[in-house]
């Protein structure tokens, strides 16, 4: 499969992009558990054409990362051209536009899932952006605005018109925000429509091997966007390649693997955030790396209120002795 002109292995992983979530550490660790393309967290055009300089550091990628996406979003074009234009100084290999975010001070303001409700600004700001830059542009986005308005299957097409290299689709819709399942079957009827030929991304609720064979076989998609299940888990990405490989489910990793990967992580997290942020964004992943271990109520509330690094390596170790014969 090609994204542009980036060649994608068969039966790609995608990390989906996750506000607070897929910073530079997250990402190279999916990586280096095997996700095939990654994402940034999504970046306000007009933060980045107002100059703030939290958004900048967003932009920030490695080499290590490729091939990586820088996600935007905004409600107006002009603003939406010239942060494309800005991201792409960054060198992804990816810009990816966000149609989706339910979030209401960003959908509400026309941004993200908004512009579900204003198809004609949607595929003229995704033409502006596709114009304005050399590298591939991928659109992300939801079955429509509500279940009253499921527009995904009419505007596919649209949106392949205007030049994008990949379409990615969530299976709610902007009124379901993350609740309910994800309906697959619309992303299934947009692979079977014979005018789409560029790659479809499935979205949603894909959480083991099981789920992700069940996506590639009876939904035919070209590839699979992975987010809340890789949250305290990026070992998923090895462990869905296994499945697909093996049909066997791979073992869970050790507690020691875990406190690695966790040390890793927060290592990672601290030498790229400023302030005590990098301890603060830890908090979700260590909660969720360690999430059914027994009695573990006190370790679990100095772990995730410190913000002494030595003293959470310190509890790291405490955990991998503490549960070793689990
Ligand atoms: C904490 C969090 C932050 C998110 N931030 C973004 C974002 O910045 N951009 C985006 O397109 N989607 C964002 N999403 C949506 C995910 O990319 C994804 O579409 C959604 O979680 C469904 O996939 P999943 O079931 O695999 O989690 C976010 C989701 C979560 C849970």
């Amino acid at each position: 499969m090609k994204i542009g002109n980036i060649e994608i292995p068969e039966f790609p992983l995608l990390l989906a992009p996750m506000e607070d979530i897929t910073d530079r550490s997250f990402r190279q660790l999916c990586k280096e558990f095997g996700a095939d393309i990654l994402y940034t967290e999504f970046v306000a055009s007009e933060a980045l054409i107002r100059n703030i300089e939290k958004s900048f550091q967003k932009l920030n990628i490695e080499d290590t990362e490729r091939p990586v996406g820088i996600q935007i979003y905004g409600h107006r074009i002009d603003a939406m051209v010239e942060a494309a234009k800005i991201a792409e100084q960054y060198k992804p290999d990816l810009i990816d536009i966000n149609f989706g975010c339910p979030v209401k001070k960003i959908a509400m303001r026309g941004a993200g899932a908004g512009m579900l409700r204003d198809v004609p600004t949607m595929i003229k700001m995704t033409k502006a952006v596709v114009d304005a830059v050399k590298i591939p542009v991928t659109v992300k986005t939801r079955l429509g605005w509500d279940s009253e308005s499921l527009i995904i299957d009419q505007i596919a097409q649209e949106l392949q018109d205007t030049g994008i290299s990949a379409l990615t689709i969530h299976g709610r819709t902007r009124a379901q925000l993350y609740r309910g399942t994800s309906d697959w079957s619309l992303i299934k009827k947009i692979k079977e429509n014979p005018q789409i030929n560029i790659p479809i991304i499935g979205n949603g609720d894909i959480n083991d091997g099981k789920s992700a064979k069940n996506a590639f076989e009876n939904f035919n998609v070209d590839g699979i966007m992975i987010g809340r299940a890789a949250i305290g888990k990026p070992w998923i990405f090895k462990e869905i390649k296994h499945f697909l490989k093996t049909g066997k489910i791979m073992p869970e990793p050790s507690i020691s693997e875990k406190v690695e990967t966790a040390k890793n992580h927060f290592k990672k997290s601290l030498a790229i955030k400023d302030g005590k942020k990098g301890f603060y964004e830890m908090r979700r992943h260590f909660a969720l790396y360690f999430k059914n271990l027994p009695d573990f109520k006190s370790l679990r509330l100095k772990l995730l209120t410190s913000t002494d690094e030595n003293e959470i390596i310190d509890i790291l170790n405490t955990i991998r002795e503490q549960y070793k014969d689990l």
